[in-house]
């Protein structure tokens, strides 16, 4: 039940790490904000460097008590209550909230919830991490395309989308998200179907912060690579030629 006026809720992406990726877009609708969603990725723990939150709810809803499925749900709730009250609530999220974000299904929720909802494009982590490698993920001359794609299923699965075999015969570029986990079975069936072993290859760890690290080397190594040098999430790989641009 509403109580007088509802607020808002924009979901602002955050960009892939440094607080300086957030659009100027993204800072107002923060600041024009009486609650602050925030998760684990992008600049979400340097909210009160770049940001007056006095007068704000901060809500880290990385850190909800509730199983992975059950979460989002929660976080949905917490858009629409909030906002249902009366406040203006924002969202941030890491890189885009539309790019693997489920910033679709909050959307959602807000709506069905009778609340306006808008939605603030963010830095990309598929492409602004790449790049802070030093690879570009096209090149004239090198690849006409890229494809982003997540490997948070390995292939085979039974939920999984991606046709691994056909992504191997596009011939451009290669950006796997939440793919660490599962970097063996992923680069075995891009090999399988017949992607050459020496196809240069990169994975890039907490791009964008001061923590990064990448590594280079060509697909057929890469999941030794990042397992020897003990690559954890949150990271990126990428496959193509551009992977061997960086240091050309
Ligand atoms: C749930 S997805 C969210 C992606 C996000 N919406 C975006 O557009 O970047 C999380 C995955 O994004 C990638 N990622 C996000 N930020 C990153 C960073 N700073 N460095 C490396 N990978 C990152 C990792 O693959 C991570 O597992």
């Amino acid at each position: 039940m509403t109580h007088g006026t509802s607020g808002t809720v924009t979901l602002v992406g955050g960009g892939p790490g440094g607080w300086d990726l957030l659009t100027i877009r993204g800072l107002r609708a923060l600041e024009a904000a009486d609650v602050i969603l925030t998760d684990h990725l992008g600049p979400a723990d340097q909210v009160e460097e770049f940001l007056d939150t006095s007068g704000k709810e901060l809500i880290d809803v990385s850190k909800l008590p509730y199983g992975r499925q059950v979460a989002q749900e929660r976080i949905n709730g917490l858009l629409v209550e909030h906002a249902l009250a009366g406040r203006n609530v924002a969202r941030l999220k890491g890189g885009d909230p539309y790019v693997f974000g489920r910033g679709y299904e909050e959307l959602q929720a807000c709506a069905a919830a009778g609340l306006t909802c808008s939605v603030v494009p963010g830095v990309t982590s598929a492409v602004s991490v790449p790049a802070a490698a030093g690879v570009p993920v096209t090149q004239r001359g090198v690849t006409h395309a890229f494809t982003v794609v997540s490997g948070h299923l390995p292939p085979g699965h039974p939920s999984s989308l991606v046709d691994w075999p056909a992504l191997a015969r596009v011939g451009g570029t290669i950006v796997v998200i939440m793919g660490v986990r599962n970097a063996h079975a992923i680069c075995g069936e891009l090999l399988a179907a017949g992607l050459g072993g020496g196809t240069p290859a990169a994975v890039i760890q907490e791009g964008e912060t001061a923590a990064q690290r990448a590594f280079f080397t060509s697909l057929s190594e890469l999941p030794d690579v990042m397992e020897r040098e003990r690559v954890a999430s949150p990271a990126v790989y990428v496959i193509g030629e551009v992977a061997g641009l960086a240091h050309a």
